[in-house]
C-alpha cells in the first residue's frame, strides 16, 4: 500500500495540527511522573553516597554512622551486588554501580542508603567516613593531551589526498576552536521506583529513554535473567539524551534495594546531585587547517576533534563518531582528514545530548567557513553558499552521496523571506552610527544525518490490540519525553484504521509488551515506531478486509476504511460494528508490527558506507545586539526555515523547532559548566548554571517549514525533527561573532569560542580593539 494519506476526514490523522496528548496534563500538573506515582506501603527511599575526590584510591570506608542514622533501614555497597557491579552501556564493563577501591570522578557513587524517608536517607548519606589516597587527576582536554588515554578507539575519515591538497592550496588558515559542554536540565531529574515481585522478579518504573537497556542492566546487577525484569515508562519530564544511558545507575540501585529488602524502593536525587552524578554534552577542542582558493572554495581540510569524555566510555565512541559525520555540515570537502580523539578524564562520563556530537561537528565546519570569509573579506553567507554540496560535488568524507541537495534552494528561500541582504545593509548602517551598541547577523545551515550509526539499532516494534467496542490499545518501543512521539504514532494508527484519534489509547512503554527495543534517540523514534505501529495496524486491517470480503461476498478492494466508517461494497458500517462482527467470526484482533530502516550500512574500519537513511535540513538567520562596553547582548530576531518533509503534526514539529533552536542557542551562549581545580562541578544548580528563560527567546521569532516531501519512503514522507533544529542555534554564535568583528571593521576573524557568555564576548571585543 502506498503512503498516500486519506482525505482529512478523521480527527487526528496524519499531517494534522494536533496538540500533544498530555499537554493539558503537563500544565495542570496531572501528568504522572515516577515521583508522582502512589507510593506502595513500606516504601524505602534511597540516596547515594558520593566520592569527594576526582581520582583517588579508597583506603577505607566506614559506614557505621550512616547505618546508625535515624530512619536508616539498610546500606549497600559493591559487596552487596549479587550479579555484576556494572551499569555501563554497550557491555563495556567500565562503570561500576558502586566504586570500590578506586574513584575516578568527584561525585561517583560509593554506596546507597535506604531509609524510611527521603530526608533521612539524604542526611545519612553524608555521614560516611571515607579515607582517600589522592592520585593525579586529569580534568580537561588540555591536561589529557600530553599523555592521551582514550575511552574508545578513535575514528578517522579520509577522502582525497588532504596533505597534498593543503600544501598546494593558494591559501590556508589554521586555528583552534574551543566549545563547552552542556547540562541537560530536563525538568524531571532522574528517578526510579522498583517494586519487588515473586521469586527473582522485579518491576521498575524508570525515567529512561532506553527501557530495554535498563532491563539488561538491572538483570545483570541482580544476577537474574532479562525475563525476570520489567521496565515501565509512561513519560519522562525531558530526556534530551541525558536519559539514554544515565538512568541505568538509578534503576539498578532502586532494584537492588528492592530485592535485598523485599520492599519497594524509590530513588530521586535532588537537582544538585543529579547534575554532579550524571554525564553531560561533551566539550570539544577542534584543531583545523583549511586550504582554499581565492574565491573561497574549500580545497582541503584537516580537522582533529578532541573531546572530554570523562572516566568511562559510555556513548563517547558513537558521539565522537557523529561529530566527524557532521564536520562537513552542508559543505563539500574535496579532500579531508578528520579525526576524533575521545579523551579519558577524571570527570563525570559524558553522554548523549540532542545532536549526539553532531552539533560539535558542525560548529567546527562553521568556524572554518568563517575563517575563509574573514581571510577574503567576504560575507560568510557567500562562502557558505559557494561550498554547499551540489551535483558532482556530493560525496561526504564518509563516502555517502548526498542525493537530494536541497540546501541551496532552502537557503535561497530563507535569504529572501528574512530579507537577509537588506538587513545586512541595515546592520552595517547601524554599526556605523553607533559607537557602543553593535549589531550582528548570520545565516547558518544544518544538514543532519538520520539513523543510528550503529546499524542494528535501526529497528522498531509495536503492539496493537483492537477491542470489541472498536477502541484501540497502542503500545510501541519508543518512549515519551515531551517530544510528542506518542501523539504522532497514535495519529498514524488512527490514519490506518480511519478512526478518530480519541479511539486510540496511548499506553506506557514496557519491556513486557514490546521487547528488545532501541533507545528513543537519534531523532528516529517516530520513523521506527510509527512504521512498526503502522505495520501492526495494517496486519489487523488486512484480516478485517479478508473477513468483510468473505462475509459480504465482495472483492477485497471493495472494502474501504473512510472517516470512521467501513464501506463494504454497498454496505457501510461503523468501524466498531465491523470489529464486533469480525470477533464473532473468530478473527484475531491483535498484532505486533516491526520495521527496520532500509538501505543503510556502515563500516567504521574503512570509514565508508551509507550510515544515514536521509538528511534533515534547515537554516536560521539570527540578529543580535551587543553592548560592547559590557559584553551583554540580546537576541533580536530569528528566522528559521526547517525541513520536516511532510509534517506528521505541524503543531508538534513547530514546538520541536522552537525549543531546539533555543536550547542550541543556550548551549553556545549562556550555559557554562565549571569545574574547580579539584574536579568538583561548581555549577550544579540553576543559581550558577543559566539556561535560557522565556525572556531569552528571540524577540521576533519566525518559524516556517520547507515545503517538500521526504524523497525517501519514510513514514508518510515525513522527516525526523527531534535533534536537527538544535543546530539552528549555531546562527546565534555567528551573529555574535559578526557583531564583535565590527569593532575591528571585520578585518580579523573574532574566533569567538563557546559558550559566548557576555564575559567571553567582552574579552573578544577587547582583543579585537587591540588588534
Ligand atoms: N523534546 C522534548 N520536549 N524533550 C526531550 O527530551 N529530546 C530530544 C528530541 N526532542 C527531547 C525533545 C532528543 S535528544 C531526541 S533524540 C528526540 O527528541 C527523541 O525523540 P524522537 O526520536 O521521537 O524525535
Ligand atoms: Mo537524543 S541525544 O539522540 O537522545
Amino acid at each position: 500500500m502506498p503512503d498516500t494519506p486519506q482525505p482529512l476526514t478523521i480527527t487526528g490523522g496524519v499531517h494534522q495540527e494536533r496538540r500533544h496528548d498530555s499537554a493539558h496534563k503537563h500544565v495542570s500538573g496531572e501528568a504522572v511522573y515516577v515521583d508522582d506515582m502512589p507510593e506502595p506501603a513500606g516504601l524505602l527511599h534511597v540516596y547515594l553516597g558520593l566520592s569527594a575526590k576526582a581520582h583517588a584510591r579508597v583506603r577505607s570506608m566506614d559506614l557505621s554512622e550512616v547505618r546508625a542514622a535515624p530512619g536508616v533501614v539498610a546500606v549497600f555497597t559493591a559487596e552487596d551486588v549479587p550479579g555484576e557491579n556494572d551499569v555501563s552501556p554497550m557491555g563495556r564493563h567500565d562503570e561500576p554501580l558502586f566504586a570500590t577501591d578506586l574513584v575516578e570522578y568527584a561525585g561517583q557513587p560509593l554506596f546507597a542508603v535506604a531509609a524510611t524517608t527521603r530526608d533521612a536517607a539524604r542526611r545519612a548519606a553524608r555521614l560516611a567516613a571515607v579515607e582517600y589516597e589522592d592520585l593525579p587527576a586529569v580534568l580537561d582536554i588540555a591536561a589529557a593531551r600530553p599523555d592521551p588515554q582514550l575511552v574508545f578507539p578513535p575514528m578517522t575519515l579520509k577522502t582525497g589526498d588532504p596533505a597534498a591538497a593543503l600544501a598546494q592550496a593558494p591559501r590556508t588558515v589554521s586555528g583552534r576552536l574551543v566549545m563547552g559542554g552542556q547540562e541537560h536540565f530536563y525538568l524531571e531529574s532522574h528517578a526510579a521506583l522498583a517494586i519487588p515481585a515473586e521469586d527473582d522478579e522485579v518491576l521498575v518504573h524508570s525515567s529512561t529513554q532506553h527501557p530495554s537497556e535498563v532491563q539488561h542492566i538491572v538483570a545483570h546487577v541482580l544476577g537474574v535473567p532479562d525475563g525476570a525484569v520489567a521496565i515501565e515508562v509512561r513519560r519522562m519530564g525531558g530526556g534530551f539524551g541525558g536519559k539514554e544511558t544515565q538512568a541505568n545507575l538509578f534503576a539498578a540501585c532502586a532494584a537492588l534495594v528492592a530485592k535485598k529488602t523485599g520492599r519497594a524502593a524509590k530513588i530521586r536525587p535532588d537537582r544538585d546531585d543529579d547534575m554532579v552524578i550524571t554525564g553531560k554534552r561533551h566539550d570539544f577542542e577542534v584543531d583545523y587547517s583549511v586550504g582554499f582558493d581565492d574565491e573561497g572554495r574549500i580545497l582541503a581540510v584537516d580537522m582533529v576533534y578532541a573531546a572530554r569524555c570523562g572516566y568511562s566510555a559510555d556513548l563517547s565512541g558513537p558521539v565522537t563518531d557523529r561529530a566527524l559525520f557532521h564536520a562537513d555540515n552542508g559543505y563539500f570537502y574535496p579532500a579531508a582528514r578528520i579525526e576524533s580523539l575521545p579523551l579519558k578524564t577524571n570527570t563525570v562520563s559524558n553522554t548523549a545530548f540532542r545532536g549526539f556530537g553532531g552539533p560539535q561537528g558542525m560548529v567546527g565546519a562553521e568556524r572554518v567557513v568563517e575563517e575563509i570569509a574573514f581571510a577574503l573579506g567576504k560575507d560568510p553567507l557567500e562562502i557558505r553558499k559557494l561550498n554547499l554540496y551540489g551535483p558532482g560535488r556530493d560525496v561526504t568524507p564518509y563516502k555517502q552521496t548526498v542525493e537530494d541537495n536541497i540546501l541551496p534552494e532552502l537557503i535561497a528561500q530563507l535569504e529572501e523571506e528574512s530579507r537577509y541582504w537588506d538587513r545586512r545593509a541595515q546592520v552595517r548602517a547601524f554599526n556605523r552610527e553607533n559607537r557602543w551598541l553593535r549589531k550582528g547577523l548570520a545565516l547558518t545551515p544544518v544538514k543532519f544525518g538520520i539513523s543510528f550509526t550503529a546499524t542494528h539499532y535501526n529497528q522498531g516494534s509495536a503492539l496493537v490490540h483492537v477491542y470489541t467496542d472498536g477502541s484501540i490499545h497502542l503500545n510501541h518501543g519508543g518512549t515519551e519525553m515531551g517530544q510528542g512521539l506518542h501523539t504522532k504514532v497514535a495519529q498514524v494508527v488512527a490514519e490506518e484504521f480511519q478512526v478518530d484519534i480519541d479511539r486510540v489509547r496511548i499506553t506506557a512503554t514496557t519491556t513486557a509488551k514490546v521487547p528488545n527495543t532501541s533507545a528513543t534517540a537519534a531523532s528516529s523514534g517516530t520513523d521506527l515506531n510509527g512504521r512498526a505501529a503502522q505495520n501492526a495496524a495494517r496486519t489487523i486491517k488486512d484480516r478485517l478486509i479478508d473477513f468483510a470480503a468473505g462475509h459480504w461476498g465482495v472483492p477485497r478492494d471493495a472494502v474501504l476504511f473512510r472517516a470512521g466508517r467501513v464501506h463494504v461494497g454497498n454496505h457501510a458500517m461503523d468501524f466498531a460494528d465491523l470489529v464486533k462482527a469480525a470477533y464473532m467470526a473468530r478473527v484475531h484482533l491483535s498484532s505486533t508490527g516491526f520495521h527496520k530502516t532500509p538501505h543503510i550500512h556502515w563500516n567504521r574500519g574503512t570509514g565508508e558506507g551509507r550510515p544515514f537513511f536521509y538528511f534533515a535540513y534547515g537554516a536560521a538567520v539570527s540578529e543580535v545586539t551587543v553592548d560592547t562596553l559590557t559584553g551583554e547582548y540580546r537576541l533580536d530576531r530569528a528566522d528559521i526555515l526547517h525541513d520536516v518533509g511532510r509534517s506528521l503534526n505541524p503543531a508538534i514539529d513547530r514546538g520541536q523547532v522552537e525549543g531546539g533552536f533555543v536550547q542550541g542557542a543556550g548551549w553556545l551562549t549562556m550555559e557554562e559548566l565549571w569545574w574547580d581545580g579539584q574536579g568538583r562541578l561548581r555549577t550544579h544548580a540553576p543559581s550558577t548554571y543559566k539556561i535560557p528563560a522565556c525572556g531569552d527567546r528571540p524577540k521576533t521569532f519566525n518559524v516556517r517549514f520547507f515545503d517538500a516531501p521526504n524523497r525517501e519512503d519514510n513514514l508518510f514522507r515525513s522527516k525526523a525533527v527531534g535533534e536537527p533544529p538544535f543546530m539552528l542555534g549555531i546562527s546565534v554564535l555567528h551573529a555574535l561573532s559578526d557583531a564583535v568583528a565590527s569593532v575591528a571593521d571585520h578585518r580579523v576573524c573574532p574566533r569567538l569560542d563557546a559558550p559566548a557568555t557576555p564575559e567571553r564576548v567582552l574579552a573578544a571585543i577587547e582583543r579585537l580593539r587591540r588588534s
